[in-house]
């Protein structure tokens, strides 16, 4: 039956409250209470985890979505191939905005250039071009993506890949931002 009684703090040797040593005195905590102190630093242990999860899944969306720890969404024209340097249905790895972040050039006709970040959208595998078929594919769940737009087409994805913006200028193909898509 729940009760909210408390019973006296009982000393352990048996002397009243004012002879016991100081940190007693400062945390004047008796048998009787200790279910009550568990309870509360159990509730503040679950309040502490369930706050540090929220706060670790938010940093999650934002780094996936380019908008924490200097994303670099828009970090500036970079000079990534020369036009001839790839033929028609042929694609080409570089890092762009930051160096860890691999993305695919892809040649996908004589004045067709696409890129995208090549991390599946699912749990960040590396997507691999399949010209061919139009396909961008991801072998860790045989999830595939549309070459031409990069949306989700199969598999577990359910977000695009991250399109890379070209411009080409003077037959170089220059990467000038990161178009982040939640659809
Ligand atoms: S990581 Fe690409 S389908 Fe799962």
């Amino acid at each position: 039956m729940a009760h909210n009684l408390r019973l006296p703090v009982l000393t352990p040797d048996g002397r009243p409250a004012d002879e016991q040593p100081k940190w007693r005195r400062d945390f004047p905590i008796g048998t009787s209470d200790d279910n009550y102190v568990a309870r509360r630093d159990f509730t503040k242990f679950m309040v502490l985890i369930s706050g540090s999860f929220v706060a670790g899944q938010a940093w999650i969306a934002l780094k996936t979505l380019g908008w924490a720890g200097g994303g670099g969404r828009d970090a500036g024209p970079l000079a990534i191939a020369r036009v001839d340097e790839i033929a028609v249905g042929q694609a080409a790895v570089f890092s762009y905005p930051r160096e860890h972040d691999t993305c695919l050039l892809i040649r996908a006709g004589e004045r067709e250039f696409l890129a995208y970040s090549n991390k599946c959208s699912h749990l960040s595998c590396a997507v691999i071009p399949d010209v061919q078929s139009g396909r961008l594919l991801c072998p860790c769940h045989h999830g595939s993506f549309d070459l031409a737009s990069g949306r989700p087409l199969a598999g577990p994805p359910r977000r695009p890949l991250a399109r890379i913006v070209l411009e080409v200028r003077d037959s170089t193909i220059y990467a000038t931002g990161v178009e982040a898509r939640t659809v």
